[in-house]
This record gives structure tokens, C-alpha cells and sequence, in this order.
């Protein structure tokens, strides 16, 4: 069998085992899964395939409903993850939403230089924004991994700061708990850091964001 083949292959063995083990486990795991989902928490996170939620929160499928792009951007023209959130917010009722990043992250990393990537360059001007806002602060970095993972810090609290401005977790805040959180996973050590980034309420906003009644 052709390399391409096996590597193809590997997922769909895999997924028997995977079921197996879940059936030896507890016989009525996908009786049980299949009766619907209530997950706490939404997780907004970087495609990068080393940050699996899941995995890295010892949780289970259920338990996390997630939208992950280039560097877990929260972008407020894009309709895919706004979708998500008002989703994850209006009927699922979430309690928490981690906006998660981590160190090593090759969006952020290609946001740092001056390469011209074509389309891709469109989405990360977003992170580019996130740079020149913290101009001053980066530039006194002079180690370049130490600059990158601040600049990871920074664009996760600027993508929970995104979310609060939007009229979704605004409305929610007026009628139910609702908390956001900044997270960066530190690809190094496995360990997840917690940002000072908690937003809980509408008096943390500047007030041109805030919409009225
Ligand atoms: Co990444």
C-alpha cells in the first residue's frame, strides 16, 4: 500500500478502535452521546493541529463546543465564527468562552514579517493591528521567541476584548452568567497559562462599544 494510502487509512483505524475501546468502557457511550450536547464552555482556538481542546483539557466530547481558525482570531465581519457564538451563547448557554492561543504559533509568527502570503495576508493584518497597538511594548523585546510570545499574549486578550464588543455577548451579559477568558498553551511544557483577561461585564468596555438597551 501506497504511503498516501496508509496515511489515509491510519484515521479510519483509528476511529474503529477509538469506538472500541469507548464500547468496552461503557456499552451505552453512543446511546448516551447522541441524546444531545450542553457544554459549558465555547473555545475559540488556533487550527494549529498541537492545540487538540479536547486533549489538552483532560475533557471529554460534550463537554466543549468549539471554532477554531488561523491563530483563534475573533474578527468581527467574520460570519463562520459569529454563527458559533451565537450559537454557543443563544441556545447552548454557555457559561464560559476561552479564547485560547499558544506559544510557538505560526500565524502570529508570518503577522511579525514582511512576507507577502497572498490571501492569507487579509487575515493576519488582524494580528498586524494587534502589533502596531502594542508598538512600543514589542519593540523593547529584544530576544524574537520572547517577542512572538508576547505578541501570542497580547493578540488573545485583543480577541477576547473583540468579543465583548459584540452585540451577542453583550445581550447575554443582561440575562444570564457569561464569562470570558484569555488562555495561551504553552507548546514547551503542555501547560495552559491563564491571562488576565477576564471579562464578566460591560463596564470593562470602553463605552463607544457598549450598545444601548
Ligand atoms: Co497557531
Amino acid at each position: 500500500m501506497s504511503n498516501l494510502r496508509n496515511s489515509y487509512e491510519k484515521l479510519l483505524k483509528g476511529n474503529q478502535n477509538w469506538v472500541e475501546k469507548k464500547l468496552k468502557l461503557n456499552p451505552k457511550y453512543f446511546d448516551e452521546l447522541s441524546k444531545g450536547q450542553s457544554p459549558d464552555y465555547l473555545w475559540i482556538g488556533c487550527s494549529d493541529s498541537r492545540v487538540p481542546d479536547n486533549e489538552v483539557t483532560g475533557s471529554n466530547p460534550g463537554e466543549i463546543f468549539v471554532h477554531r481558525n488561523i491563530a483563534n482570531m475573533v474578527v468581527h465581519t467574520d460570519i463562520n465564527m459569529l454563527s458559533v457564538l451565537q450559537y454557543a451563547v443563544e441556545v447552548l448557554h454557555v457559561k464560559h468562552i476561552i479564547v485560547c492561543g499558544h506559544y510557538g504559533c505560526g500565524g502570529v509568527v508570518a503577522a511579525m514579517q514582511r512576507s507577502d502570503n497572498g490571501l492569507v495576508n487579509n487575515w493576519l493584518r488582524n494580528i498586524k493591528d494587534v502589533i502596531y497597538w502594542n508598538k512600543s511594548e514589542l519593540e523593547n523585546i529584544s530576544d524574537v521567541q520572547q517577542r512572538a510570545d508576547r505578541l501570542v499574549e497580547l493578540n488573545v486578550l485583543q480577541q477576547v476584548k473583540n468579543l465583548a464588543k459584540t452585540s451577542i455577548v453583550q445581550q447575554a451579559w443582561k440575562k444570564h452568567e457569561l464569562e470570558l477568558h484569555g488562555w495561551v498553551f504553552d507548546i514547551r511544557s503542555g501547560k495552559i497559562i491563564e491571562l488576565d483577561a477576564k471579562f464578566d461585564e460591560i463596564e470593562d468596555l470602553d463605552p463607544i462599544f457598549k450598545y444601548a438597551d
